[in-house]
């Protein structure tokens, strides 16, 4: 049995591991290549495989990111074929990644919680192996989180009426273009910082997967989807400025979010890692679908 480090060609062996293995989940090559190669910190010397005679039977991804000044370790994929669990497989892996986040400075770890870039914001306890491997390796649950679901054709997501009492009050709403980015990512510099990267996955969409609203002129508020997971319809993220809020200024952004993707004949949007549960379902009919834990260990 041999860990070594990811290398060009893995893509399709771990993309099969994973959907072999993984009960309640499935990538494609394209998210998979996402989740690798489109992580602002994609580090091979992280991302791990096992093999035995040549056959792959482990995969874990191990992501470093700075938060705040923080550097914060995550698990971001893991896997182990069925075959070959209860061997010790997971955990090697783990500790050379946990080693490696210690020498890196990072104060803690998490688990599929990854801003930015992730494919799960927790594990779903149906994972319950995953739990278990998670309490083994010293972890507490701090908390839990939910996706929504949202029904997108048999809703309708029409903003004009309030469009039109929100413009009496100069406040107006429109898709962004390019000429609007700069303005957008120094809104979001000041107010929102740890969006960035999802909203400028969502430019790569054709239209631009992003609206707003502007107060007077200035740009106050937006929303955005298509920027993680791409193609699976998940919305966000989404902020008003906080002189703004209570105004139905996000309702009318999150629902022009939704029309597009009911243009694109998605059955269902997802809302992920929520949040205001209230806000969704009053606006969207929003349903709470899977529930994720979050774990974190202190490394000091
Ligand atoms: C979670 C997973 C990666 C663990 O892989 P593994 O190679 O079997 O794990 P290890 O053998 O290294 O387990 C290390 C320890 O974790 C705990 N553990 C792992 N699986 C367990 C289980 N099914 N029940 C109880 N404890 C378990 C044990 O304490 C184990 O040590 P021990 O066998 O000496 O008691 C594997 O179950 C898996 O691939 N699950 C499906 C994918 C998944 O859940 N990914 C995470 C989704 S969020």
């Amino acid at each position: 049995m041999k860990i070594r480090l990811f290398a060009k060609g893995d893509l399709l062996p771990i993309l099969k591991l994973f959907n072999k293995n993984s009960d309640h989940d499935r990538l494609t090559n394209d998210l998979l290549s996402e989740k690798l190669f489109d992580d602002p910190d994609f580090d091979p010397h992280i991302t791990l495989v096992t093999e035995i005679n040549g056959k792959m039977i482990g995969f874990i991804q191990g992501v470093l990111r700075c938060i705040r000044g923080e550097n914060i370790g995550y698990i971001k994929l893991m896997v182990v074929d069925k075959k070959y669990r209860r061997q010790g497989i997971a955990r090697s892996m783990y500790k050379i990644i946990e080693n490696h986040f210690k020498e890196h400075g990072a104060s803690k770890v998490k688990i599929y919680d990854v801003p930015f870039n992730y494919f799960m914001p927790g594990i779903d306890p149906l994972y319950t192996p995953a739990l278990c491997f998670a309490w083994r390796m010293g972890f507490e649950r701090i908390g839990d989180t939910s996706n929504l679901l949202v029904e997108l054709q048999n809703q309708d997501w029409s903003t004009w009426a309030e469009e039109a009492k929100l413009e009496k009050e100069n406040i107006t709403i429109k898709r962004i273009t390019e000429s609007d980015r700069d303005e957008l990512f120094t809104f979001i510099a000041e107010h929102f910082e740890l969006w960035k990267t999802e909203v400028e996955m969502s430019f790569s969409s054709n239209p631009i997967a992003v609206h707003i609203a502007r107060l007077n002129g200035k740009l106050k508020a937006f929303s955005g989807h298509n920027g993680n997971n791409i193609g699976m319809g998940w919305f966000g993220p989404m902020g008003t400025h906080p002189d703004l809020r209570g105004k139905g200024i996000g309702g009318v952004l999150l629902k022009r979010c939704l029309q597009d993707m009911k243009n694109w004949k998605l059955k269902y949007s997802i809302i992920p890692w929520v949040g205001p549960i209230d806000f969704y379902s009053h606006y969207a009919n929003a349903l709470v679908d899977r529930v994720f834990w979050r774990f974190e260990k202190k490394l000091r």
